[in-house]
């Protein structure tokens, strides 16, 4: 059987991981006529050393066997360069399946791709639903679970949301969730890490010192949205809540994401926050560096999803800076730690006072244990239907 998955972006590096090393395992103790031949597509649209190959090498990944050099663009240009050059790799390769991730571009754009090839689709992380089509993610995951032939999902509330939109039980295979994987597998290792050599390691600016970091006295924030960083006033007075009162009960380290940083620059408010003195700005940080973090912050304020389900696992308090998710298992009313507090500073402010000073309390949704990845694996190599 030939599978080729598709990484594209950040997010994707760290749920890749696990599979490639599933495969690895499974062709192992396979007879020659079961083995699985991986080929791994990288479409190249993070290609930052910081976004993409640190997350390749800290993890264990093979080098993709083709990159497909996409980089960054408008949507249409993203999606439609990905379709055009994937659909040659698909022509050439013909596989038995496609693998997609997420909820990225290159997920729908390898989706629509594929099946045009009449190529059988999984995909993993199927069946999240934020309900706002405003956000280019959920038209990826709306567009690329119409198309799947297998729904790999990480929890119940994923299953109903498939159901109600007419898919059928037999498509619909509850795996968990495979970052989780990654997870359980690099906890040791992160928890080896130093919070000043962090900060050190990668600061870009602010002025509180490292060593003022310390186990369970200070804040996270990461913030990448459209919906957040792209307006100008809404930037701002995220940034004055950053340096205000987000950081007076404890100091925040900030690490930024490549389109936060420009942003910041273009509406002229780098000044500012690198001169904040109760801030550590660093640049984009490593899978183990943001492990580690997490294993020691207060509170974690973010508009990333993958955060919220690692806050979840790790039992760090979360504010969403988003007015929905398309992950309800990690909210609060749902057994986990996370709450909505979009990107209203009168609303942040009040639950920022309430969550600092918050108790860590784990929480593992059903099947996050860690070993999603060859669930999902048994689920393609036995498809039958
Ligand atoms: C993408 C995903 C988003 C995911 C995020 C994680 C889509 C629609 N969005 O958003 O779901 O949460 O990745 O990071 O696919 N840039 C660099 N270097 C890089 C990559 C990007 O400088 O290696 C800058 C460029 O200015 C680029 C901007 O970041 O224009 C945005 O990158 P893009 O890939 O378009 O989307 P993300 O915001 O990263």
């Amino acid at each position: 059987m030939k599978i080729v998955s598709i990484v594209a972006a950040r997010p994707n590096f760290m749920k890749i991981a696990p599979f490639c090393r599933a495969v690895e395992r499974f062709n192992a103790i396979a007879p020659d006529s079961k083995k699985v031949e991986h080929i791994l597509v990288h479409t190249g649209q993070h290609y930052d050393d910081r976004m993409s190959r640190a997350f390749f090498e800290e993890l264990n990944i093979p080098t993709a066997d083709i990159n497909l050099g996409i980089g960054s663009g408008s949507h249409a240009e993203q999606v439609g360069n990905t379709m055009i050059a994937f659909e040659k790799v698909v022509r050439e390769l013909k596989p038995d399946w496609v693998v997609t991730i997420g909820d990225v571009n290159a997920t729908c754009a390898c989706s629509i791709t594929a099946k045009k090839e009449h190529v059988k689709l999984a995909h993993i992380e199927a069946g999240l639903r934020s309900g706002d089509l405003d956000m280019p993610e959920e038209i990826n995951r709306l567009v690329t679970d119409r198309l799947s032939d297998l729904l790999l999902v990480p929890d119940r509330i994923s299953i109903a949301n498939l159901k109600r939109e007419g898919r059928a039980d037999k498509d619909i295979v509850f795996a968990g969730n495979i970052m989780i994987d990654t997870l359980e597998e690099q906890r040791d290792k992160a928890a080896a890490f130093g919070i000043p050599a962090v900060i050190e390691a990668n600061r870009i600016g602010g002025g509180c010192k490292a060593s003022e970091f310390v186990d369970d006295g200070f804040a996270v924030m990461t913030l990448h949205r459209p919906s957040n960083v792209d307006d100008p006033a809404i930037l701002s007075e995220l940034v004055d809540f950053a340096i205000g009162e987000g950081s007076a009960h404890c100091p925040v380290i900030w690490t930024l994401h490549p389109r936060t940083q420009k942003q910041l620059e273009t509406f002229g408010l780098w000044d500012k926050v690198t001169h904040a003195p109760r801030l550590a700005l660093l640049n984009p940080i490593g899978y183990h560096e943001l492990l580690r973090l997490n294993m020691g912050a207060r509170l974690m304020m973010t508009d990333s999803g993958g955060l919220q389900e690692e806050c979840c696992v790790m039992g760090t308090p979360c504010l969403v800076m988003r007015w929905n998710t398309e992950r309800p298992v990690t909210l609060r009313e749902n057994g986990g730690v996370s709450t909505l507090v979009g990107n209203d500073v009168a609303m942040i402010k009040k639950m920022y006072s309430e969550y600092i000073n918050l108790p860590r309390h784990e929480s593992r949704p059903e099947l996050w244990d860690g070993h999603t990845a060859e669930r999902m694996l048994k689920a393609i190599v036995e498809y039958d239907r």
